[in-house]
């Protein structure tokens, strides 16, 4: 644990996890003012110039902040480039490329000078990333918000990351409570990456109506819906985990098959801003939402039994 919070300049081994949409600059901050790593991520189509308005608003002062990438999309080089230029204040403390080929991107920031940390979920990413040169190996689990795979659990993916490393490895996917933060380094983990204990956080990116339909919301659902429904390409094997509405329910494991007027219906309720139909990405741990929070007492109700 200490050379995690060492090798990153933070007081605490708890990670935000980079969230497109949701984790933009000012939850960073907020997560790294109170001792924990915030991540900012960035969407597919993020531009060089929002990536580097929100590392202003992480890095102000000089508070450590990362940067999570997508290493399948198109925009990927630009996106590098943006973050490799990076200096000062606003360079990054940490660099996650995740879901895709992640060769090519690591040794790019290593070479930059960056320190790197990929998501894996099951043994052929954890190979890839190990001889890719990542730093930090996140063992990310089917429990978790978001996109990813489904085929291994949190504990499974942990135990087989930690078996096969000596780098820092951190365990994400579906860690909610201070007991799981304490079983997750008790089993060895560096530290604990974490994204559906901070949805809910009036820092983050989200609507105030999105953050009412989670903590509501007690279910979630692994499936393409969302990404089926708005036509976004995702490699097939990284769906992605969300709060289970009933167009969700309908179309899970039914995505092929999904109709021109579903894809209508899923445009008109998102354009009014109907939370059925926003992608609410959201891991197991949303039952533990409870009302809105700030980013402070999601780090510190973390770290109570550590
Ligand atoms: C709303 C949301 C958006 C996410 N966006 C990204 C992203 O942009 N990049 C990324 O690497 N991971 C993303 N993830 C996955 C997280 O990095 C992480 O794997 C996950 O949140 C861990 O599980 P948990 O949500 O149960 O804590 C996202 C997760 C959520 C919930």
């Amino acid at each position: 644990m200490a050379a995690l919070i060492d090798l990153l300049g933070i007081r605490h081994p708890i990670v935000c996890a980079p969230m497109a949409g949701v984790a933009g600059g000012r939850l960073a901050h907020a997560v790294s003012s109170a001792g924990g790593l915030g991540m900012i991520g960035a969407r597919g189509s993020a531009s060089p110039e929002w990536i580097a308005e929100q590392a202003a608003l992480a890095g102000a002062g000089g508070t450590p902040f990362g940067i999570g990438l997508m290493a399948w999309v198109p925009q990927r080089s630009t996106q590098l480039d943006a973050v490799i230029a990076l200096a000062g204040e606003q360079r990054p403390a940490l660099v996650s490329v995740s879901f895709g080929d992640v060769t090519e991107p690591v040794a790019r920031l290593r070479d930059a000078g960056l320190r790197t940390a990929c998501q894996v979920g099951n043994a052929a990413d954890l190979e890839m990333a190990l001889a890719a040169g990542a730093d930090l190996i996140i063992a990310r689990g089917g429990e978790g918000g978001g996109h990813g795979r489904d085929e291994m659990g949190t504990e499974a993916i942990l135990d087989l990351a930690l078996g096969a490393t000596d780098r820092p490895v951190l365990a994400a996917g579906g860690i909610s409570t201070a007991d799981d933060v304490a079983r997750a380094l008790g089993k060895g983990a560096a530290g604990v990456w974490c994204g559906t204990p901070f949805l809910t956080c009036v820092e983050a990116d989200n609507t105030p109506q999105a953050r009412t339909a989670l903590v509501a919301a007690d279910d979630t659902r692994y499936s393409r819906v969302h990404d089926v429904a708005q036509d976004i390409a995702w490699p097939r094997e990284f769906g992605g985990r969300a709060v289970a509405t009933p167009f969700v329910r309908r179309w899970s494991g039914d995505e092929d098959a999904m109709t021109g007027d579903a894809r209508g219906e899923h445009a008109a309720g998102r354009e009014r801003g109907d939370t059925d139909y926003t992608p609410l990405y959201a891991g197991v741990g949303v039952d533990h939402l409870t009302a809105e929070t700030d980013a402070a007492s999601v780090v510190r109700a973390l770290v109570d039994a550590i």
